[in-house]
């Protein structure tokens, strides 16, 4: 999308779609890209609100130019947040226009300066300060660690857009619809999931902190740096992000395992059947070894239930089964039903990692925990299927 789109009166959104990039912050797939969302309002005074990552630098800048007064003048930069797929530009926006105040909290405008080693013509807001526009008058709200120390958003007073950040984002591109109503939510949701489990769940309790703070804000538009901008019905995103962050979840579960020789998805397949059996709708069983974390860490949390299954490999988890582990615990997701299974050959390890997972994570154990020698006999099935109907019981109480 080349074109600058206006979001209301004086307010244009000038992001850019990355197609090209495949691992966000080099680990998390985009296989539908994602968007760099940055604003420019266009008021007595001009101003940017955060800008793009570097490589699409060039089409921003056209952006940019086309908007600004004679092609060059910008009067501030506001920085909401100083990860690089949004200050990325920053330096090189500088030198094309060197009257540009950069503004920011004091963490942003020291990140400013380590980054790029800019430190002049620089305005240090602090929490609830106001800047004049001309017409517009913006209202700055610190929301540390949604998703860094320096992170705030900024409210346009006059037509009551929140600039939010990297809260309310999203994955996948822009492709053709921006706001709400031009696209079909239902293609985004799953991507909406993704990005806020992985990037900004493990930051809930500073995301409760920030929409405690929004409350009693009469918010119109939700602009994040990332994804649709929400006009028609911002509520949407605000309450789906309320919901997370209280780690409320719905009914369902996710069943991930590790099966080098079939054994250890023999089990999932009957702790499945169990689920089904007992009436459970929404299953989603992942082989851990081909679906990314992200895709499981999103669905652990969306459903209440989530049932973890390993093969002992090398007196331990399953490689792929340790790193979601790691990251389930990184991410630290609460309140949820655990089931756990696994198998082993000798002296076994995975059931025991999975044991020490439940009890770190505080998450409430499901009976019976299956554990097999080999491969499971038609009882230790049994015991699978009797895994999955106890679950089901345990998400319905
Ligand atoms: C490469 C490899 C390493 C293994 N390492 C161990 C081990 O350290 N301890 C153990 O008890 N079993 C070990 N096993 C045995 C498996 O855990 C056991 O056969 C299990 O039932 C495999 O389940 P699966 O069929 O789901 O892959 C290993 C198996 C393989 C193939
Ligand atoms: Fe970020
Ligand atoms: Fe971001």
């Amino acid at each position: 999308m080349h074109n600058p789109i206006p979001v209301t009166n004086d307010i244009y959104w000038i992001g850019v779609n990355d197609h090209e990039t495949d691992l966000f912050e080099a680990q998390w797939p985009l296989p539908e890209g994602v968007s760099y969302n940055s604003y420019l309002i266009r008021a007595g005074k001009t101003a940017l609100i955060d800008t793009v990552k570097k490589t699409h630098l060039t089409q921003y800048v056209e952006k940019v130019r086309r908007l600004a007064e004679g092609g060059r003048k910008v009067d501030y930069l506001i920085i909401n947040h100083m990860e690089p797929d949004h200050s990325g530009s920053v330096p090189v926006l500088k030198q094309l226009f060197p009257e540009m105040n950069i503004v920011g909290n004091k963490k942003t405008l020291d990140l400013v300066k380590e980054f790029y080693g800019i430190t002049t013509d620089t305005t240090t807001i602090a929490d609830g300060d106001v800047l004049d526009l001309g017409g517009h008058t913006l209202r700055f709200v610190l929301t540390p660690m949604v998703h860094w120390p320096e992170t705030m958003m900024t409210f346009d007073e006059t037509s009551r857009v929140l600039f939010s950040g990297d809260a309310f984002g999203s994955f996948k591109t822009l492709d053709g619809g921006l706001f709400d109503d031009e696209i079909n939510i239902a293609r985004y949701d799953d991507e909406i999931l993704r990005y806020f489990s992985n990037i900004v769940g493990k930051y809930s309790l500073m995301v409760q902190k920030a929409m405690a703070r929004l409350q009693g804000i009469d918010i119109k538009v939700v602009a994040s740096t990332h994804g649709p901008v929400w006009k028609k019905a911002p509520s949407y995103i605000l309450d789906k992000y309320d919901l997370w962050s209280r780690y409320m979840a719905e009914p369902g579960v996710v069943v991930a395992y590790a099966s080098m020789y079939g054994s250890t998805l023999e089990m999932a397949e009957a702790v499945s059947r169990g689920l089904s059996l007992a009436g459970i709708r929404e299953i989603r069983m992942h082989d851990v070894a081909r679906t990314h974390p992200s895709y499981i860490i999103r669905d652990a949390w969306r459903y209440k239930g989530v049932i973890l299954g390993s093969c002992t490999y090398e007196m331990g988890l399953f490689p792929a089964m340790r790193n979601l582990v790691e990251l389930l615990d990184e991410k630290g997701l609460k309140n949820r039903s655990l089931g756990i299974f696994g198998s082993f050959g000798w002296t076994g390890g995975a059931v025991k990692n999975l044991k020490s997972f439940a009890e770190k994570s505080a998450w409430s154990l499901v009976e019976p925990v299956v554990e097999v020698k080999c491969a499971p006999d038609e009882h230790q099935l049994d015991e699978c299927i009797a895994l999955g109907k106890n679950m089901a019981g345990a998400l319905s109480v």
